[in-house]
């Protein structure tokens, strides 16, 4: 089999698997499974424990929190944490993204607009450009912007003062943010992949609010498939109740909730067929790595950036995938689930007393 046609099979449109977010997760309006306090959000107890105390202690002394970057992989939360920090400081909350903000006069129009202690959360704030960064030092600094208007003779600044505004910033690279940026956050907290017990406690609460019975060996089920992802875990759980639905007396156990995903080609590890064809590439087309991301990318038609942010982080997180300097291996985890043997030579192999 030649590699295009190999990988002509890739499903890149339909990826219930995919982390990030797609317009069904975020329906017009509200999204009515998003927690809207840190009572109702499961999981990230660090984060959550942290963030208790600087709203309260931000409120007792009547000034506003200190900018917030929060970092980690896709799905975990980052937007619905921003608007429940917005929300506990009794605030209001403006969205935008790094790569919405085109130019200075953007952000200024934003920065501008804000009222005294609201939140203006960014997005993939690693994005922004080199131009809007340095009109957000200062304004995150010293709550001011200096604006230059005409040109030549005809050039002159202005020194614009601006409401006391909170930056969350999101990202899910918080190396590829530069340092002068990094440094002016006060606060910084990374989201952790979350566990199958968090993730069904979730699920639960989810088929609550869309009225759909589920128990609780059914939500574990769906849980420990959803590769630590509340995105995903929900995402699930929809197209699992329309299996219910159809198929059962509209409960979700567990048998349902194994039927459903094995048609729906999700393995009993939260891996899609995506993660298993790129896994089967590095066996088959390069004896099991290193091979660099580039040419992974390439190989597969995916982008590495989406390689490194959806793909990567739960396959290294289960031991299932490892970078080296050389380039990504597998593993002879990934091997045995795959069922296929541990490549001759490969990376990482471990020798045994036979070898010489
Ligand atoms: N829905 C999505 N993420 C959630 C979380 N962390 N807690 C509760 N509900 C959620």
């Amino acid at each position: 089999m030649s590699n295009t046609q190999f990988f002509d099979e890739f499903d890149f449109e339909n990826r219930i698997m995919d982390a990030n977010a797609i317009p069904e997760d975020t329906p017009e309006g509200d999204n009515p499974l998003r927690p809207k306090n840190l009572d109702e959000y499961i999981g990230q107890d660090k984060v959550k424990d942290n963030l208790r105390v600087y709203i309260e202690a931000a409120k007792l002394r009547h000034e506003t929190l200190d900018h917030v970057l929060l970092y980690g992989p896709p799905g975990l939360g980052k937007t619905t944490l921003a608007a429940i920090i917005a929300n506990e400081l009794g605030v209001n909350i403006r969205i935008t993204s790094g790569p919405a903000i085109e130019k200075p006069g953007d952000l200024a129009a934003l920065l501008t607009n804000l009222n005294e202690g609201d939140v203006l959360f960014i997005d993939e704030i690693h994005r922004l450009s080199r131009a809007v960064e340095e009109v957000l030092y200062p304004s995150m600094e010293d709550f001011a912007i200096d604006i230059i208007t005409g040109k030549g003779q005809m050039a002159a600044s202005y020194h614009l003062p601006l409401p006391h505004f909170t930056l969350v910033g999101a990202t899910t690279r918080a190396g590829q943010l530069t340092a002068p940026l990094r440094d002016r956050f006060g606060v910084l907290l990374r989201l952790e992949l979350y566990t199958p017990e968090e993730l069904a406690q979730i699920v639960m609460r989810s088929a609550g609010i869309i009225g759909i019975k589920i128990d609780y060996e059914g939500a574990i089920e769906i849980a420990s498939r959803s590769r630590g992802t509340p995105r995903i875990a929900n995402r699930m759980l929809k197209r699992v109740r329309d299996f219910a639905q159809v198929m059962s007396d509209g409960v979700i156990t567990l048998d349902t909730a194994r039927t459903a995903l094995d048609r729906l080609e999700i393995d009993e590890l939260g891996l899609d067929q995506n993660d298993r064809r790129m896994l089967e590439a590095i066996i088959r087309f390069y004896n099991g790595g290193p091979v660099g991301l580039e040419t992974l990318a390439a190989a597969i038609g995916e982008e590495a950036v989406t390689i490194e942010d959806v793909y990567e982080p739960y396959l290294m997180q289960i031991g299932f995938l490892s970078r080296t300097p050389r380039g990504r291996c597998i593993t002879a985890e990934a091997c045995r689930h795959l069922g296929y043997a541990f490549p001759k030579g490969a990376v990482g192999a471990q020798p045994t007393l036979f070898d010489n």
